[in-house]
């Protein structure tokens, strides 16, 4: 029997950060020139497990008949960014050492080790600290030959404002109606004072937005004749008693907290957070944030907030363009408020690899105890579904069978091929990257045992037991466990 553990926290993410970059998954970005802080790289497996995330959140947004997507620049017009208050407001604070000269968010202080003196937080060092300023966090840079004030533009801190600004088009172009969603996945930037916890907190970072346009209060309160009346007209067939945008703002929260489950994210390991009303953004009326039990503490890995009609009017106000749906059935015209679910695919890479991750004594070939570490991914989400082995290297009419497996499976799934080192050494190999199945291909399949020809074995990660099934049957067979 297999006996799992996690280990301590700490020790966990030095194991992680370690087999992330032994395996492939994550390096630091500019590594040989030393790397440069918050900026990090996706290898061969992390690229696929990122790729991966992004297409299951995409299917999930984009095909429903409610949701269309967006592909915007990542460089706007500044004003956007004077619309949407980033350039005001969107900053942290932040404080200098005057003895050490490093640079701290202010709030952040006394969990922030101190460079001189790291057993120390920098609220516990002597070094005296200026007063917090305000220091914001988007990257700016020129557009064009000639670095003035005027030719400024920002690299986008979020991917949200594209889909504000490109409203209207989405709307006349798809002839949708409320309550509709436009979604996004794309690289945001900010300049974190104090990036940290592996790829938790980075400068670059990719997020996944959906804003979710729907009726105001007040237009549904109008449309409808009673109570009962208002479910209906939210479109909605949860016998909820509250309205409008709050039972929007729970559906999706319950929507977000069932697709990190079909992805592999146990509900236990997700808390649901709703922000006090000290905690809420300027525009916010309600925000919860779905969090993940990290090994370095319980973190958000999205958020969702009620934004209201924020958005929409701060870019209709400064454009002097109309954001305004005109709305069939009630025959009037409004901006519509907005529920938006927005999350992290650097966070949720990351809370997917923690939540993979577990060591395991197991018995080896000869019976004795072996250590193995396994990633327990999803098979939806796992880089590699399948490897394909010939039992041995040397033996052609193993190779050549092995070889024609892996064909017949490469149009299906991503396979992977490997004919070197013993056998139980292979499957190690595909265990610590989460490879949901080995496929062996051995004399048996070659006919040594009559009625065993054209099988292979089939051995599963998690419990490592082997059954036989025939090739024919493999694509079809695999492909259901797979899902
Ligand atoms: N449009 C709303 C918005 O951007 P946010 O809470 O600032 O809201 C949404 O960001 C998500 O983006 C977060 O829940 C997180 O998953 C991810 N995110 C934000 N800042 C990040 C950073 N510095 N590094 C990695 N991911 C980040």
């Amino acid at each position: 029997m297999a006996q799992a553990r996690k280990p301590q926290e700490n020790e966990l993410m030095e194991k992680i950060v370690s087999l992330c970059k032994r395996r492939g998954f994550i390096f630091q970005s500019s590594e040989i020139y030393g790397g440069i802080n918050g900026f990090w790289d996706y290898g061969p497996l992390g690229a696929r497990l990122k790729w991966n995330v992004r297409e299951l959140w995409w299917q999930a947004m984009t095909s429903r008949d409610d949701i269309v997507p967006l592909d915007a620049s990542i460089i706007m017009h500044p004003k956007v960014w004077q619309a949407s208050g980033h350039v005001d407001t969107f900053s942290d604070p932040m404080v200098d050492c005057k003895l050490c000269k490093a640079r701290f968010r202010a709030d952040q202080l006394h969990e922030t080790p101190c460079p001189r003196h790291p057993s120390k937080m920098a609220s516990e060092c002597e070094g005296e600290k200026t007063e917090p300023r305000a220091f914001n966090l988007m990257f700016k840079t020129t557009v064009g030959p000639i670095e003035t004030e005027e030719n400024i533009a920002y690299l986008r801190p979020e991917t949200a404002q594209a889909i504000f600004v490109q409203f209207k088009n989405i709307l006349e172009t798809s002839r949708q109606k409320a309550p509709f969603g436009i979604c996004q996945i794309g690289k945001a930037f900010r300049n974190e004072v104090t990036p940290r916890n592996f790829t938790f907190r980075s400068r670059e970072f990719e997020q996944m937005e959906l804003e979710f346009f729907i009726r105001p209060d007040e237009v549904v309160e109008r449309i409808a004749g009673s109570v009962a009346r208002l479910d209906e007209a939210a479109d909605l067939s949860a016998p909820q008693k509250n309205w409008g945008w709050q039972l929007w703002h729970k559906y999706w929260v319950e929507e977000r907290l069932c697709w990190y489950e079909s992805i592999g994210l146990p509900r236990d390991s997700l808390e649901e957070y709703w922000q006090t009303p000290e905690e809420l953004a300027h525009y916010a009326r309600a925000t919860v944030d779905i969090l993940y039990k990290f090994p370095f503490g319980t973190q958000e890995l999205e958020g969702i907030a009620a934004r209201g009609d924020f958005d929409l009017k701060a870019h209709q106000e400064a454009s002097g363009k109309s954001m305004e749906y005109f709305d069939e059935e009630a025959r009037i015209r409004y901006i519509p408020h907005v529920i938006e679910p927005s999350a992290g695919v650097d966070r949720l890479v990351l809370a997917l690899i923690c939540n993979a991750y577990t060591e395991e004594t197991v018995p080896n070939e000869k019976g004795q105890p072996e250590q193995r570490v396994v990633l327990r991914f999803h098979p939806r989400v796992a880089p590699i579904k399948v490897g394909v082995f010939p039992l041995l290297r040397n033996r052609p009419e193993l190779v050549q069978k092995a070889r024609e497996v892996r064909d017949l499976l490469r149009p299906h799934m991503t396979v992977f091929y490997d004919e070197s080192g013993a056998i139980g050494r292979r499957y190690r190999r595909q265990d610590e990257i989460g490879t949901p199945f080995g496929v062996t291909i051995d004399f048996d399949t070659l006919g040594e045992t009559p009625e065993l020809k054209d099988t292979v074995t089939v051995r599963d990660r998690d419990t490592m037991a082997q059954i036989r099934v025939k090739i024919s049957e493999l694509p079809a067979y695999l492909l259901q466990k797979l899902r």
